[in-house]
């Protein structure tokens, strides 16, 4: 596979050429325009920061206007359930298995949160979940630009901790409802100091885990960083993996097993969540799987963490460089505030660096994206299948049971916790390997050599705990077959209603004909005519 990768990767005649373009870019002085108007922290509405910098809160509105979906991305909101119905079984027991769109821009990121059921207790009380308490405030650390605001305020635990619509109320009562108020998502404080419009990081929680891995704090720009690098800690800090620590539920980011400059590995992470749960009073995981009993692991965007093991990461590149390209107004050059998927703008994105045509480019994006699709279905397949082996094996431990009654509750939850224990400590590392993946939001183009090699540790694990699961069993007189192929695959279910279209729309077709595409090169594992395909 990774041999595939290297094959596909471009024909770059101009890799010096490449280079020098970088180190131009990294040379150039942005150009600064005088700020107009006195600008604070206290006053964040980017209209009002807008003033003085018209082209750049002009791309920045445009983020407000409906998105475009791309074949993984985009910024169309459809539900990511309905075109994946694998991931209602995957994430079983857990909120996400209720409710998971396909995210868009950073206008909407107070807004989606507000939509998401994901943070309605009511709804996730009455929709299987009963034991479901509600978020907390942490929720608002990467989704508010009043998030600092009210961290200044109410100091760092307690805004993590106080209840989400809490912290919501508070809002509305001091900046009013509405999208300079309440709904404001992620906006030009986030990433811009109002003395000079320098850059700088403002969320807590990446500056202490940067600074837990041996980086330096600063005063005005969060961290003590180059230019350079700083085009891209301004994204690290929301687009990354996180959980909430402890009582006080603060947010925190599973990286002090992350050495200083060197490419994240997901073995880090789970070496971190590792040493926590061997902690008495530590974390032990984010639930437990409503199926299998296993303590799961979720992952959410670790762009950051999976970008840091590319090429591109690696010459220098930022997320800026794709994301936020430059842009000719007039005769000036600005950075375009219009933040969203480099492929529906390859010509500013990629091809300022890439004199490559086009459609060639688009193609080697399609190449890696359906590769790591398809990679990422067979590791769905195995887990599923790995699930499916857990269940029918407690389903043979309570027939057991039955026939000898007289075994104490206790004792029999400890009999079957021993016999299962290899498989869900396997369906827990398979399920966060694939998650790493499935959750990261380039479909593998962020780092394609990297998410296939996660993807094959996913499948194998997965595949492991299968034989292990049937060892252990028998050790207790029980004997079960292995499931060879892809486990079993819930309905595709019908949108939640009512709701704020686009949110939750279904997926277009073409998006639906893609997937079959790439279903279809899954490799067929059945033995002697039994079918894999699920
Ligand atoms: C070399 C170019 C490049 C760099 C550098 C890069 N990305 Fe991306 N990014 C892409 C491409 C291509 C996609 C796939 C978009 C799609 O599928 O529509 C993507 C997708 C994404 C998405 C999902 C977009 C969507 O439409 O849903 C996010 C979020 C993202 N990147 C964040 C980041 C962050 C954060 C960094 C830096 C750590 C980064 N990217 C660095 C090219 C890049
Ligand atoms: C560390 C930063 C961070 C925190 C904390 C965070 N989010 Fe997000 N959230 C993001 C980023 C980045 C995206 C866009 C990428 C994606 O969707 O994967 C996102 C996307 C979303 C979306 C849109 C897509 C979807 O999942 O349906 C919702 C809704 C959402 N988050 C809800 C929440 C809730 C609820 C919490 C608290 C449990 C939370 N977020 C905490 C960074 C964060
Ligand atoms: C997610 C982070 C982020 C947000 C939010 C953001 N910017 Fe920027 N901005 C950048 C980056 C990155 C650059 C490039 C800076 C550099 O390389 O020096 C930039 C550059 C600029 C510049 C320098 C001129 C230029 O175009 O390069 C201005 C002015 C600016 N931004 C204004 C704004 C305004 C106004 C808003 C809100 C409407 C805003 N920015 C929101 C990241 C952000
Ligand atoms: C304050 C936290 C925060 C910062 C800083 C941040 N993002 Fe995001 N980003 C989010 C959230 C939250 C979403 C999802 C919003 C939603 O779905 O409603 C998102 C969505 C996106 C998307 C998807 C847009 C689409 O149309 O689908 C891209 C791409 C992206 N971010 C890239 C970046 C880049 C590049 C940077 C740095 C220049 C950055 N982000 C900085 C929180 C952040
Ligand atoms: C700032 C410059 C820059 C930008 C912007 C950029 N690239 Fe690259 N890209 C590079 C460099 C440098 C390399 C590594 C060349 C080498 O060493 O072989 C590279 C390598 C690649 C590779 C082969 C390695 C791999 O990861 O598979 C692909 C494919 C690629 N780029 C696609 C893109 C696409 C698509 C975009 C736009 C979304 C893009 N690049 C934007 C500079 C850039």
């Amino acid at each position: 596979m990774i041999g595939l990768f290297v094959g596909s990767a471009l024909a770059l005649a101009a890799v010096t050429g490449l280079l020098l373009n970088i180190s131009e870019r990294k040379s150039e002085e942005r150009q600064y325009p005088l700020i107009l108007n006195k600008l604070s922290d206290d006053q964040v509405d980017p209209a009002v920061w807008g003033v003085s910098f018209p082209a750049q809160y002009g791309r920045y509105r445009l983020m407000a206007e409906p998105g475009t979906a791309t074949n993984y991305g985009g910024g169309h909101p459809y539900s990511k359930l309905m075109r994946n119905p694998a991931l209602r079984r995957l994430w079983g027991g857990y909120p996400f298995s209720l409710d998971f769109n396909e995210d868009r821009s950073h206008y909407f990121a107070a807004i989606d949160q507000f939509e998401t059921k994901r943070n309605d207790k009511d709804w996730i009380n009455a929709h299987g979940l009963p034991g479901f308490k509600g978020q907390p405030g942490a929720c608002m650390n990467c989704h508010s630009g009043w998030a600092p605001s009210l961290i200044r305020e109410l100091g760092w635990e307690t805004f993590n901790h106080t209840p989400y619509n809490d912290l919501k109320g508070m809002l509305i009562k001091q900046h009013g409802a509405g999208m300079a108020g309440h709904a404001l998502g992620s906006t030009c404080a986030d990433c811009h100091h109002p003395s000079d419009m320098s850059l700088r990081v403002t969320r807590p929680a990446y500056i202490n885990a940067m600074v837990a891995r041996g980086y330096k704090g600063d005063p005005k720009a969060g961290l003590l960083a180059t230019h350079e690098e700083m085009r891209s800690h301004v994204c690290q800090q929301c687009h990354v993996e996180y959980y909430f620590k402890g009582e006080q539920k603060v947010l925190t980011f599973p990286w002090s097993q992350w050495p200083k400059n060197e490419p994240l590995r997901i073995e880090m992470i789970e070496a971190y969540y590792d040493r926590e749960a061997a902690r008495p009073d530590g974390f032990k995981a984010d639930w437990t799987h409503g199926e299998t009993g296993a303590p799961m692991l979720k992952m959410q965007h670790p762009e950051t963490e999976l970008y840091s093991s590319s090429v591109h990461a690696r010459t220098g590149v930022s997320c800026a460089d794709c994301h936020m390209p430059y842009r000719r107004e007039g005769a000036v050059k600005v950075t375009d505030h219009f933040i969203a998927s480099p492929l529906l703008n390859i010509n500013a994105s990629c091809q300022t660096c890439h004199h490559i045509a086009e459609e060639k480019l688009r193609a080697r994006v399609d190449l890696i994206q359906q590769r790591t699709a398809t990679q990422l279905k067979e590791a769905e397949g195995a887990i599923l299948a790995l699930m499916d082996d857990i269940v029918a094996a407690s389903k043979e431990l309570d027939k057991e049971r039955v026939k000898g009654t007289s075994i104490p509750d206790d004792v029999y939850k400890a009999k079957v916790d021993k016999v299962l224990a290899a498989a869900r400590q396997a369906h827990r590392r398979a399920s966060m390997r694939w998650d790493f993946i499935s959750s990261e939001n380039s479909t593998g183009f962020h780092s394609p050599q990297e998410a296939a090699r996660v993807l094959g540790a996913a499948t194998q694990l997965a595949r492991v705990g299968q034989l292990s699961l049937v060892n252990d069993l028998a050790t207790v007189g029980i004997h079960i077959r292995p499931t060879a192929g892809y486990g079993l695959v819930p309905a595709a279910g019908n949108p939640i209603e009512p709701r704020h279209a686009p949110v939750g729309d279904p997926p277009g077709q073409a998006l639906l004909d893609l997937d079959l595409k790439v279903e279809a090169m899954i490799t067929p594992l059945g033995v002697a005519g039994e079918t894999t395909a699920k």
